[in-house]
């Protein structure tokens, strides 16, 4: 580690002023260490939040976010997109991972390195990423957010805030705000030549949800009661660890009515899926993500004797007109199966009456469905794992689940 980096860190334990802009030399034989503290004086690490912002980080620490930049099957993605043929810009993917390579253009290679590394010690969406931003321009496709740089502000929801020796408070409505989030979450520059079809929320701003007043904060950084820094008198406080795939949120993500019709040798199963959501189900970034709503008929000694499933996603297709994962390759939707904001979606499936049974089982379950993709891709995701097949990538995540046992009328 270089010197002005330590000198930095001792200046926080010591007055407890944050390593904010300005000063600090590069040391020749650690020039990418040097960098890094050049970044890290702009964009200070979330572990220097810590120390006052304990139960924040430990939310974070366990939300995707904080794994922005770290995850295998991210790894593998950047690589595929610099070595595909439009993957010239460097900073592309790092615009959302890592945001903070927005000023610092010519640091790229540092980012990609460490990514590459496997172990990347720089943050990637961290606490500096969120609170040193400014605006967010909403009329830039997809939005474009504004970083105060060079200063001690950090921006937040409070007025009222308490004075602290570490940097200056500023209160910003913008972080109530779906805006906030849009600038990450509505579409993907790399996707850009896809038009309208690189939206990855649909019509959120439509739903009964949104036009009842809810924000994403609403739901994905819920409400509770806590201390906003050590030692703070408690009040009212945002969790922090961003629930979506990961968390109780997904259980109130849709809601399954499950009829089944049985004429004689013919059954036929119709499910509803009604979405809870006030936007897209899945958000189609990465283009694999998908769902799936499985069905299981079991029938004597619990065997299943049907299954089925839809799939609920979009393909893409590349410049030669194949199916691509990537939506830095994509250039036309093929198939768009995602949930709409809010949509009930009717499903029917028919089968042959389980038969040398007096009753059969009906399984319905709605799931995130594990990554999928060309072998080569797949077994590159395994390889750069630590956990190798048993990546969390590789796992479907439930959702919802509906079990019943339908009798076979003679
Ligand atoms: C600087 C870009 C950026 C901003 C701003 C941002 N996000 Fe994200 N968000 C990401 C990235 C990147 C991921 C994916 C992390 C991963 O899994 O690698 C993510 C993941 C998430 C997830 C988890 C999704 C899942 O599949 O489980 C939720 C929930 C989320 N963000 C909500 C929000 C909300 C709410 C806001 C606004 C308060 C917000 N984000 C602002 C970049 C951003
Ligand atoms: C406009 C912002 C944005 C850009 C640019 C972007 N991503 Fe993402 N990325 C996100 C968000 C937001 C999520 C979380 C999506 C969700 O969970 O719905 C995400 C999730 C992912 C994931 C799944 C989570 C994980 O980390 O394992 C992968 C892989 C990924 N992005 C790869 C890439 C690659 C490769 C690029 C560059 C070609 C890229 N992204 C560019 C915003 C972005
Ligand atoms: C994706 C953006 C994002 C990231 C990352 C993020 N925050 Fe926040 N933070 C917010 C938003 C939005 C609010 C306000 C939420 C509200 O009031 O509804 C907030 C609120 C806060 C508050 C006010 C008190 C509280 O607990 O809610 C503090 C302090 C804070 N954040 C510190 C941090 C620290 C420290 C980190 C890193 C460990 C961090 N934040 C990471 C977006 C973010
Ligand atoms: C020396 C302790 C200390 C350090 C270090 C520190 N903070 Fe704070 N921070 C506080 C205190 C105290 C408050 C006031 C909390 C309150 O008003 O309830 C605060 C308030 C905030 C707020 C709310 C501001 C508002 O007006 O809504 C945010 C956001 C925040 N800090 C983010 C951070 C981030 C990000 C870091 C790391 C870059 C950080 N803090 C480092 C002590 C610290
Ligand atoms: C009314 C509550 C609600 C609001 C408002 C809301 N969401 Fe969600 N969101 C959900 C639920 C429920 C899910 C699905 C279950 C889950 O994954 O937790 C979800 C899932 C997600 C996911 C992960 C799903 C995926 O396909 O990767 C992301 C990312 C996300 N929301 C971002 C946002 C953003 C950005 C906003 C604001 C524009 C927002 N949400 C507004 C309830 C909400």
């Amino acid at each position: 580690m270089p010197g002005a980096w330590i000198v930095g860190l001792c200046v926080v334990v010591t007055v407890g002023v944050l390593a904010f802009s300005s000063g600090g030399s590069v040391s020749a034989q650690a020039q990418a260490a040097g960098s890094q503290a050049a970044v890290e004086k702009t964009f200070p690490h979330s572990n220097k939040c810590k120390r006052c912002h304990e139960r924040v980080y430990e939310e974070w620490e366990t939300s995707p976010l904080a794994k922005s930049i770290h995850s295998p099957v991210f790894r593998t993605a950047l690589d595929a997109y610099l070595k595909s043929p439009g993957g010239k810009d460097q900073a592309l993917c790092f615009r959302c991972h890592a945001p903070h390579v927005r000023e610092f253009p010519d640091q790229a290679q540092l980012f990609v390195d460490q990514v590459k590394g496997g172990d990347p010690s720089l943050d990637g969406v961290a606490c500096s990423q969120c609170h040193l931003i400014k605006q967010v321009d909403r009329a830039k496709h997809p939005p474009e957010p504004k970083y105060e740089v060079g200063g001690k502000t950090l921006y937040g929801p409070y007025k009222d805030f308490v004075q602290n020796l570490a940097h200056q408070s500023m209160e910003s409505s913008l972080f109530q705000k779906s805006d906030l989030c849009l600038n990450c979450h509505q579409s993907v520059p790399s996707a850009a030549n896809l038009g309208k079809a690189n939206d990855l929320l649909g019509n959120w701003d439509q739903s009964r949800a949104v036009k009842s007043g809810k924000e994403c904060q609403t739901c994905h950084m819920p409400q509770q009661v806590g201390e906003s820094a050590n030692g703070e008198k408690k009040r009212t406080v945002a969790n922090h660890s961003f629930p979506g795939r990961l968390g109780k949120l997904r259980q109130e993500a849709a809601k399954l009515d499950v009829r089944t019709k049985v004429e004689g040798d013919k059954t036929t199963v119709t499910v509803k899926v009604q979405s809870l959501v006030p936007h897209n189900l899945p958000a189609t970034h990465p283009a694999w993500a998908a769902l799936v709503l499985n069905l299981d008929i079991k029938g004597k000694n619990l065997k299943t004797v049907f299954s089925d499933k839809r799939v609920y996603g979009r393909t893409y297709l590349d410049a030669q007109g194949q199916p691509t994962i990537f939506d830095f390759e994509a250039v036309k939707v093929a198939d768009d199966t995602v949930l709409k904001p809010e949509e009930m979606r009717d499903e029917t499936f028919t089968f042959t009456t389980p038969k040398d049974t007096k009753t059969f089982d009906v399984e319905v379950g709605l799931n995130y469905a594990p990554l999928t993709g060309p072998p080569t891709f797949l077994q590159r995701v395994e390889a750069e794992s630590s956990q190798g097949s048993q990546d969390p990538v590789f796992q479907p995540i439930e959702i919802v689940k509906w079990t019943g046992n339908v009798p076979v009328s003679k």
